[in-house]
């Protein structure tokens, strides 16, 4: 059995905080001691009451840090690692001017492991430990997705696309070949090591009808499997998948209409909502996935967290990389704290660090094994320096509380504040 204990300053949550003021959601220690066996946390607390009760154990020491549970990243695409920062086009045109092209180069396997191997490398710079990730529509972009994943250890969801039309062929399958090659993907991978299947119909425009419908026997088929697609992120795109199916009352009906809407699906973007899809959003529990950076940089609009929190609905946060501009879920933070700004709403800091940690665990239903400092999790762990620039230190000389720490992190940090991450209690190498 392999035991370690790490010393440093602690900050989990056990639930949202309802605002600045709820201290009861989260638990914090100034000093605190994490004790790990076999990748899972043992115990937590005063850092004198857990070495007295494992006296014998190797002491790592991160003060001053401050210390918390990965980043969860609920959408982002693997194959787009070098689509990021791609100029000048809304969603349509950015599909198909640039994403589609790259994604035609992971028919090749070694392009695609070359790929996994840079992908894993920045999220874990970036603090990242569990992501969900779609591939390209070639089996080999999952098979090296996944091989990677499990040769890092990392709590890793994804899934090939299904995308049968709407884009170049090298880049289209068929409903038959999309259900074939999922299906295999599912039984080599679903639930081996730390890794879970999400069955990816991109969105309405790449499939048809018949693709929706072996996705949604892939769905019936396979109910633990999470689902993944994309919903009403630009108006264009709104208007083209009305078109092509035209019986549907609205965007999400044609998900809806699939059986594909259901408390683990989720919905990338999600920003032009009708007041019918918000009501079958809530009724389903499928959960939409805000993703700011992206929506700044498509100019696709703001996304309305509050409105749907008030339905009681789960939102996702994520990076959305390479339509988003930054692996870091601190960035993502920042841009997310802005799109509200502009709705005249607000996210408090402690409520954004718990929305990218507990919350993206808790839309992902995996509560149980990440995104807290529970006893009994797994411990995925990063450490945080919120003095990690000249121009965050300055900023942190006139800092009084925790709250005006993490907001300094969540708007000046990016992977220069990540100082260590653990996977399943393994200390990676960053940057
Ligand atoms: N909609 C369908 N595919 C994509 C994609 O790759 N990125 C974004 N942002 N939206 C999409
Ligand atoms: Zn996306």
């Amino acid at each position: 059995m392999t035991k370690k204990l790490l010393r440093w300053r602690l900050l989990t949550f056990h639930r949202a905080p309802q605002d600045g003021s709820d201290t009861d959601s989260y638990c914090y220690h100034e000093d605190a001691g994490l004790l790990i066996c076999d990748g899972i946390i043992k115990d937590s607390g005063p850092f004198d009451s857990i070495l007295a009760k494992a006296p014998d154990v190797s002491v790592t020491d991160h003060r001053p840090y401050l210390m918390m549970a990965g980043f969860i990243d609920t959408h982002i695409h693997f194959p787009q690692v070098q689509v990021i920062a791609s100029w000048g086009s809304q969603l349509l045109d950015w599909l198909n001017n640039y994403t589609f092209p790259e994604e035609t180069r992971f028919a090749c396997e070694s392009h695609s492991e070359r790929m996994a191997q840079a992908f894993f490398d920045q999220l874990i710079a970036h603090g990242t430990t569990s992501a969900v990730a779609y591939c390209s529509v070639h089996k080999t972009s999952a098979d090296a997705f996944f091989s990677e994943a499990t040769r890092r250890n990392m709590r890793m969801l994804g899934g090939k696309v299904l995308m049968d039309r709407d884009a170049p062929a090298e880049l289209r399958d068929t409903p038959q070949e999309g259900y074939d090659e999922t299906k295999a993907l599912i039984s080599e991978w679903h639930g081996k090591g730390r890794n879970g299947y999400v069955i990816s119909p991109r969105f309405a425009i790449t499939s048809t009808p018949e693709q929706m419908q072996m996705a949604m026997a892939l769905a019936n088929e396979h109910p633990d499997c999470h689902i993944q697609t994309h919903l009403s992120e630009n108006k264009d795109e709104i208007a083209f998948t009305k078109a092509l199916y035209p019986q549907a009352q609205d965007y999400l009906d044609v998900y809806q209409s699939y059986g594909l809407l259901r408390n683990n699906t989720l919905l990338g973007h999600a920003i032009h909502l009708e007041p019918r899809e918000i009501d079958a959003l809530a009724d389903t529990g499928a959960h939409p996935v805000f993703c700011p950076t992206s929506n700044f940089f498509l100019g696709s609009g703001l996304f309305n967290h509050h409105k749907l929190n008030a339905r009681g609905i789960l939102n996702g946060i994520a990076t959305d990389v390479g339509a988003g501009t930054s692996y870091s879920m601190l960035q993502t933070l920042n841009e997310g704290y802005k799109v509200l700004q502009l709705q005249g709403q607000s996210l408090h800091p402690l409520q954004a660090f718990d929305w990218a940690t507990r919350g993206n665990a808790q839309v992902l239903g995996l509560e149980d094994k990440i995104g807290t400092l529970a006893v009994g999790t797994e411990a995925d762990v990063v450490i945080l320096n919120s003095s990690a620039t000249s121009a965050m230190a300055l900023r942190m000389e006139r800092a009084e509380s925790l709250a005006e720490e993490l907001f300094v992190l969540q708007i000046m940090g990016d992977d220069r504040a990540i100082e260590e991450v653990y996977l399943s209690g393994v200390a990676q190498k960053v940057g």
